[in-house]
């Protein structure tokens, strides 16, 4: 492993290709659904179904997560999905998945209680996508 993120060179590699749609440049656009982020943001590693089976995952050093098979209902585990996606509790050394903080943290920011009664400016695009790969666990 370099320091060099190939999975994200690759991404971008295959974006070049056609292989892959462009995200667009934001992920936070004001209207985009959560499945609309999902789609740009994170199927070419999680699968277009969230299965972990997208077009890069063969290509990676680490298989992307089934994010089918979070636990559901009130064990969702909507801070930890949202901390990763965010990448604030990850070690980036070693990680495969980009961290999306920084990024969607330009967009709009909302009051929101991720479980610790505390109110935190959150980006609302990681609530979105968060509701999203909530709506994906088996029922
Ligand atoms: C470049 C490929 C890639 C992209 C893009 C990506 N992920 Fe991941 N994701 C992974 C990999 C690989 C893992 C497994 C752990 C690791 O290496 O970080 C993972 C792990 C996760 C986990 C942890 C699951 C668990 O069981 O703890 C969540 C949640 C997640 N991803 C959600 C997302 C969401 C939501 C997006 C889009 C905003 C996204 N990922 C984009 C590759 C990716």
């Amino acid at each position: 492993m370099t320091s060099h993120r190939p999975a994200l060179v690759l991404a971008l590699l295959l974006v070049t290709a056609g292989c892959v749609a462009p995200a667009p440049d934001h992920v936070d656009e004001p209207d985009a659904t959560g499945e609309e982020i999902y789609q740009a943001r994170c199927a070419a590693c999680h699968g277009p179904e969230g299965r972990g089976d997208g077009p890069l995952a063969q290509r990676l050093d680490r298989r992307p997560a089934d994010l089918t098979r979070l636990p559901g209902g009130a064990d969702f585990p909507r801070a930890h999905v949202m901390g990763y996606v965010d990448g604030y509790f990850r070690d980036d050394a070693g990680e495969v998945m980009p961290q999306f903080g920084p990024e969607m943290a330009e967009g709009q920011l909302v009051p929101y209680d991720i479980g610790d009664g505390v109110m935190t400016p959150t980006p609302a695009a990681l609530i979105r996508v968060a509701d999203y790969v909530e709506s994906l666990q088996a029922k």
